[in-house]
């Protein structure tokens, strides 16, 4: 593709991600939430070798429009209610078109000074997310903010850290005996994390009467036990959102036996850590404890925050100490900018080395939203959970298995009087599969809560209205009682 094929060609793909949106918001049913294709649906479909000569880029278009989307699930879609929402707004396409132009891996200042913008919109989010001066680049402490592919990597350099710490104090590479601590219902990156770094890791049990948050006590108990056996507890992760429900782990009393007992804490705040820029859900989040005991907080730009895959904002308190555990620098590395100690090399705190230069993406999207515009975002997907909520408690069908946060619902159709947990559990896996028959109208996803299993519903997509979610509930309470009639 020469350069003039290039502008043509790019008009032209603009236009079809406008007639997409077009479709995604004045006719949605006209696509279908999610696809409906079997595994394997793409081999045999696109040739096994690739063309020996040029294909043209609209054949190519053409292709993947009819061969390869038909396997999409339409994350952007107002009817999507799965998972957690992984919403981006035009501001981010843009600007990742820019981005992709310039291609630049900016592993250091040297090979890309205007990496610079991170320092920069670090300290817009730590702002916007009401983190304190020491999360910040510019202010006083010796915190700040970097980009992190995924929050599964910002956790894996959260837990190096601590490591390196730990054994760089004890003057010791011995590893053997350290342990992390966790919950049950703590995303598994954590233990991945552990398991990439061959730790041995504590999951620890969590009941409805915390509301499946992770308490400082059973945090206090199980480092007691385990040192009496010998071990060396020296991190724990708390998670601020849930996966599976939302709970927010007791980060305040989490947080005061991480400190007693020197061991760093790790908030993972995945996906309710935007949230924060809404000055009214701060204390149920524990704002004031993050900022008083976290060490560390990723925060998925890429889920609520309007901005798309792969960003993640990751905060530490102590900067060094992410720099100390994952700075190596071979000869072919060193420039002047590095050995002047002024600049930040974004490749000492990150896992790669090339990274994706993801700021402008936030830079576009917060100038663009401005502080209000972005929390009008948020306000709106709370509103359109609390909306949802209504309707559900309207129907005496259903109940909800835990407390509700944000814009997520978990609940369930309610069994008979006196009906055993296996039969109400059939009971609700029958109803969500007979939901995921419905992929054409809605997408959902289900969990299992403390052996209760349960759907989760949850907003977020900007695409979506109250109109969405009202048909999106029409389908629910219709499916469940022919669910309820026919068991
Ligand atoms: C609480 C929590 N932590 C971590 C993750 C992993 O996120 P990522 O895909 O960015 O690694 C998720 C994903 O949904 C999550 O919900």
């Amino acid at each position: 593709m020469d350069l003039e094929e290039f502008k043509r060609n790019g008009y032209e793909t603009v236009d079809r991600i406008y007639n997409y949106y077009k479709s995604l918001r004045d006719d949605p049913s006209s696509i279908a939430v999610q696809s409906d294709v079997k595994p394997g649906y793409l081999r045999g479909a696109i040739a096994d070798a690739p063309p020996n000569r040029g294909t043209s880029f609209g054949e190519i278009q053409d292709e993947f429009r009819d061969v390869v989307l038909p396997g999409l699930n339409h994350w952007q879609h107002p009817s999507a209610f799965h998972y957690f929402p992984a919403n981006t707004s035009f501001e981010s396409m843009l600007s990742e078109m820019l981005i992709s132009s310039i291609n630049n891996p900016g592993f250091s200042w040297d090979s890309n000074p205007c990496s610079e913008l991170e320092l920069q919109v670090m300290d817009w989010l730590a702002n916007l997310f009401g983190l304190q001066d020491t999360f910040h680049h510019f202010r006083r402490g010796a915190g700040g903010g970097v980009v992190q592919a995924s929050s599964s990597e910002s956790i894996l350099v959260a837990v190096t850290a601590a490591r390196e710490k730990y054994l760089h104090e004890n003057e010791t590479r011995d590893q053997s005996r350290l342990v992390v601590y966790a919950s049950t219902q703590t995303h598994s990156s954590a233990s991945k994390a552990a398991r990439v770094l061959n730790l041995r890791i504590r999951l620890l049990e969590v009941s409805a009467e915390t509301e499946l948050a992770l308490t400082g006590e059973a945090v206090a108990r199980a480092v007691a036990e385990d040192r009496q056996n010998g071990l060396v507890p020296f991190i724990v992760v708390a998670t601020v959102g849930t996966t599976s429900t939302g709970a927010v782990d007791s980060v305040d009393s989490v947080g005061s036996v991480a400190r007693q007992n020197r061991l760093w804490m790790h908030i993972d705040a995945a996906w309710a850590g935007t949230h924060l820029a809404v000055p009214e859900v701060r204390d149920e989040l524990m704002l004031a404890a993050i900022n008083q005991y976290a060490d560390s907080i990723n925060i998925g730009m890429h889920k609520m925050g309007l901005v798309s895959m792969s960003t993640v904002a990751f905060f530490v308190r102590d900067l060094r100490s992410i720099t100390d555990a994952l700075t190596i620098t071979p000869e072919y590395l060193r420039n002047k900018a590095t050995d002047s100690g002024q600049v930040l090399d974004f490749k000492d705190c990150i896992i790669g080395l090339g990274r994706h230069f993801s700021s402008p993406k936030i830079y576009f999207m917060l100038k663009s939203y401005g502080v209000e515009g972005f929390r009008e975002h948020i306000r709106r997907s709370i509103e359109l959970g609390e909306r949802f909520r209504q309707l559900l408690k309207s129907d005496g069908r259903f109940e909800l298995v835990c407390k509700p946060r944000l814009s997520l619902t978990v609940f369930r159709l309610r069994g008979g009087e006196g009906s055993e947990i296996s039969s109400v559990n059939e009971l609700n896996r029958k109803f969500y599969s007979n939901l995921v028959a419905h992929r054409n109208e809605l997408s959902l996803t289900h969990t299992a809560v403390n052996g209760v299993y349960c759907v989760r519903f949850v907003c977020g997509c900007p695409q979506t209205k109250e109109k969405h979610v009202d048909k999106a509930f029409h389908v629910i309470a219709r499916v469940g009682a022919e669910t309820v009639n026919g068991f």
